[in-house]
């Protein structure tokens, strides 16, 4: 099959978290399938600005209507690391800007126009390569309207929108309607209308021929009010097309035994690296080193989802004890603001970085004994398979992907972290409370440890479900039997 993915992330030319993650990844598994991908992704400054890339200008032109205007889009070409070819879409009026999304913690005011713009360009691009898709793969609400283009200029492609988060919908203005070109019949609550906005992921969820998200927990989630965002009954509507897949980590980039960014690589068989990037890692971020008890750490976006207004009342009497608390994330300056004053607090035992560092947030994960994802919401979470891979324990809420990567903690069975299951900061304190008593006895610590990092999240299974997926809608035949129950 010819697959061509249209995204606004691909690691590690343009991420801000998951999404790009799994753009660098899937490709490369549907290709040893036997399958042709490529992934089409905005040619943005950071791309630009990459002088290891080798960009190459293809000359080919498209030129879309964005409302009353005529746009034209450059496409360069280059190759992700693992082989599939990528389409980069120029146009450096939207693109060419210091954030992908926003700037200064605001989103930009012509997001709508942007990536409108951005899935009517990958269609034409569909149109001009020989031989065309077969099918046209489309994440988040960036690209939700693609199926909605796709369908209404009856051109010959198979769509797939995959959810990757419910909450951020592209939800903009009623009147932004008109830069979309659809027939006037179509902003309507069957098309892409919804409580007298234009909704991108809604309209990508009515129109795909086949709909996707990245657990199959977190599938059954978003057909419910506590988790659907709003959109709980459209996707009850469409739940038959709808299949939850699980995603996979790229253990060639997240893996202690091999990581290159460690200063002392190890593996489940062989501890005595950990403890070297542990003291690497409070040595740099200047804490007190040696702590009685563990190094909590948590890497991720600074917003609502991920939990932090459970995290923050717990802090003093968290670095109450001899521990340490490790922050690296960016994003809404509330939470940047309260962890910043939190760090002048308690000098040498909490630390805040505040920005984007690949390098250290992959020395955290190696260097920590526990992660913290007490998320309100977490359709996947790459982050607990990494932390698992790195032999550092999760404790987190039990939502989501979160639900079916972790295993809770029990004396007698073993497990791999620890999970709770009510939103409050008292629920995360107590699982602290269990992880802390667990980690005084450090045999039955190790063995956790060991169990973490024997953990497997694999994409070649995930891969494998999507081909089905593809399969099916081509055929045109009932949903076959795809995704796994969730545990
Ligand atoms: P989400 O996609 O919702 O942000 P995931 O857990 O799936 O959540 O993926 C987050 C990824 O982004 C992880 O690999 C995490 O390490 C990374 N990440 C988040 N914040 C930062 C940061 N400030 N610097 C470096 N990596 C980060
Ligand atoms: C989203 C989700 C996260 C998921 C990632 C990749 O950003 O918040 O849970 O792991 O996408 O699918």
């Amino acid at each position: 099959m010819k697959i061509l993915m249209a995204s606004s992330e691909l690691t590690p030319l343009a991420r801000t978290g998951g999404l790009g993650d799994v753009l660098a990844a899937l490709p490369g598994e549907l290709q040893k399938r036997g399958h042709e991908v490529s992934v089409a992704i905005p040619y943005y400054r950071s791309v630009r600005e990459n002088t290891a890339l080798k960009k190459k200008n293809t000359r080919v032109t498209v030129t879309v209507q964005v409302g009353a205007k005529r746009v034209e889009a450059e496409i360069f070409e280059c190759k992700a690391a693992n082989g599939a070819q990528v389409f980069l879409i120029r146009r450096d009026e939207y693109f060419d800007r210091s954030g992908l999304y926003g700037a200064d913690g605001r989103d930009y005011d012509d997001n709508v126009e942007r990536f409108i713009f951005f899935s009517k360009a990958v269609l034409e691009l569909a149109r001009r390569v020989t031989p065309p898709p077969d099918v046209i793969h489309a994440h988040d609400w960036q690209t939700g309207l693609l199926p909605a283009f796709a369908r209404e200029q009856a051109l010959p492609f198979k769509t797939v929108l995959t959810i990757h988060n419910m909450a951020y919908q592209g939800s903009f203005w009623g009147l932004d309607f008109n830069l979309t070109n659809l027939p006037p019949s179509w902003f309507a609550p069957r098309a892409v209308e919804f409580f007298g906005r234009l909704n991108f992921l809604k309209s990508g969820i009515v129109f795909a021929d086949a709909i996707t998200t990245v657990s199959e927990r977190y599938a059954r989630e978003i057909q419910t009010q506590e988790y659907g965002c709003g959109l709980e009954t459209v996707v009850r509507e469409n739940a038959g097309r709808l299949t939850g897949i699980l995603n996979g980590t790229d253990y060639s980039l997240w893996n202690p035994a091999t990581d290159k960014l460690l200063p002392k690589k190890f593996s489940a068989t062989s501890l005595a690296g950990k403890k070297v990037c542990r003291q690497a890692m409070l040595e740099k971020l200047g804490l007190e080193k040696n702590p009685r008890g563990p190094v909590f750490a948590m890497v991720t976006r600074l917003a609502e989802q991920k939990g932090i207004d459970l995290v923050l009342p717990l802090i003093d009497r968290l670095l109450a004890d001899d521990v340490r608390l490790v922050v690296l994330g960016e994003g809404e300056t509330n939470y940047e603001f309260e962890l910043m004053i939190a760090e002048k607090k308690h000098a040498g035992r909490f630390a805040f970085r505040r920005g984007w560092d690949e390098s250290l947030s992959h020395l955290i994960e190696a260097g920590s004994d526990i992660t913290l994802i007490p998320s309100h919401y977490e359709p996947c979470g790459l982050t607990a398979q990494y932390s698992l891979k790195y032999g550092t324990i999760p404790i987190a809420r039990a939502c989501g992907g979160l639900y079916q990567i972790i295993q809770d903690y029990d004396p007698a069975s073993g497990g791999t972290g620890f999970v709770f299951y009510d939103y409050t900061a008292e629920a995360l304190w107590d699982s602290i409370g269990r992880a802390k008593k667990l980690f005084q006895n450090s045999q039955a610590w190790e063995s956790m440890m060991t169990r973490a990092m024997a953990c497997e999240f694999s994409w070649a299974r995930a891969a494998e479900d999507y081909e089905k997926i593809y399969e099916w809608i081509l055929r045109g035949t009932r949903k076959a039997a795809v995704g796994r129950p969730a545990s």
